[in-house]
């Protein structure tokens, strides 16, 4: 579909917020809203250069017909993005891929992001606070230093209560986000971490890290996995990761855009 800009802001060097209007695009073929988790294929310009979209996960859904990202500027698609104005028009896709699952039985979610990881984790937050009154939640967010920790004072302002860890101690405690995450699991896990769910995104060692420890401690943790993406809707096999296929005993390749992005961590070879 062909979208327009709405709004599109430098939030710090090389971070943007977007916003996006169109008919029905924060909604699903169904008619259904778009869930946390799934993600956009957008294409800035009509020009072939680059010819593909790229992937944006969904960051917030402002109304049936707009939708925000939180992207990047890593090369030259969000370059372009970066320089569109209100009232230009934008190619996209989607929502496509699967959302975080909220099984029956979750009582209490561990948001965990890291860096850009954050712009999905924001929708999983608006969904809880707004949607799912029953499920208590808690963020670890992370970054190199206090301006790369995105998001934490909207999480706290929505009353999750919010965690933050710099590489720098400027903001938070000193280290990585996964260390509070490990402490705050040890002290809180004599009450029983039955219904809690651990949701990841972020750079992959972290995710690696995030993933061993919900093992460690017997939570699950659905995370939302990365790879460069060519078409988006499950036809090139360009984004496929290696995934555990537990009846066969094997590992098998699954499509980031169609089965993902967001998998059982414990599932991913990693
Ligand atoms: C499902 C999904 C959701 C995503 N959501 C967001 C989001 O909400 N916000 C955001 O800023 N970014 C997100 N990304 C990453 C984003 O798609 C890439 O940064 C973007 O495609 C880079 O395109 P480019 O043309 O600007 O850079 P390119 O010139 O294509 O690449 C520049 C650099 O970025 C690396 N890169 C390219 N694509 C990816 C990728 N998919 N993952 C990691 N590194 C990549 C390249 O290896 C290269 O080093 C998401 C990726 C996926 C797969
Ligand atoms: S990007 Fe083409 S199959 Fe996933």
């Amino acid at each position: 579909m062909i979208a327009r800009i709405r709004k599109n802001e430098e939030l710090l060097e090389g971070y943007f917020i977007v916003d996006i209007e169109a008919e029905g695009i924060g909604l699903r073929k169904a008619g259904r809203p778009a869930v946390p988790g799934q993600f956009y294929m957008l294409k800035a310009g009509p020009s072939t250069d680059p010819l593909l979209r790229r992937p944006l996960s969904l960051h917030r859904k402002l109304s049936d017909d707009s939708v925000r990202f939180l992207y990047r500027r890593a090369g030259r698609g969000t370059a372009l993005l970066s320089r569109l104005i209100p009232g230009d028009e934008i190619d996209v896709l989607g929502p496509l891929g699967n959302g975080f699952p909220m099984p029956a039985g979750i009582k209490h979610a561990l948001i965990v992001g890291g860096g850009i990881g954050i712009a999905p984790l924001m929708a999983l937050a608006d969904y809880i606070s707004d949607e799912r009154k029953d499920i208590s939640a808690a963020a670890f967010i992370g970054g190199r230093s206090r301006e790369y920790v995105l998001g934490a004072d909207e999480f706290s302002r929505k009353g999750i209560e919010t965690f933050t860890a710099t590489e720098d101690g400027s903001l938070g405690k000193k280290g990585f986000i996964t260390h509070i995450l490990d402490e705050y699991i040890h002290e809180h896990k004599h009450k029983g971490t039955g219904g809690w769910a651990i949701y990841s995104c972020g750079p992959h060692p972290m995710l690696i890290s995030v993933a061993a420890m919900a093992k460690k401690y017997g939570i699950k943790n659905y995370t939302s996995m990365e790879s460069n993406m060519a078409c988006g809707i499950g036809a090139c096999m360009g984004c496929v990761i290696g995934v555990l296929d537990r009846e066969h005993g094997s590992s098998v390749y699954k499509k980031v855009c169609d089965d993902g992005p967001v998998f059982d961590a414990d599932d991913i070879v990693w």
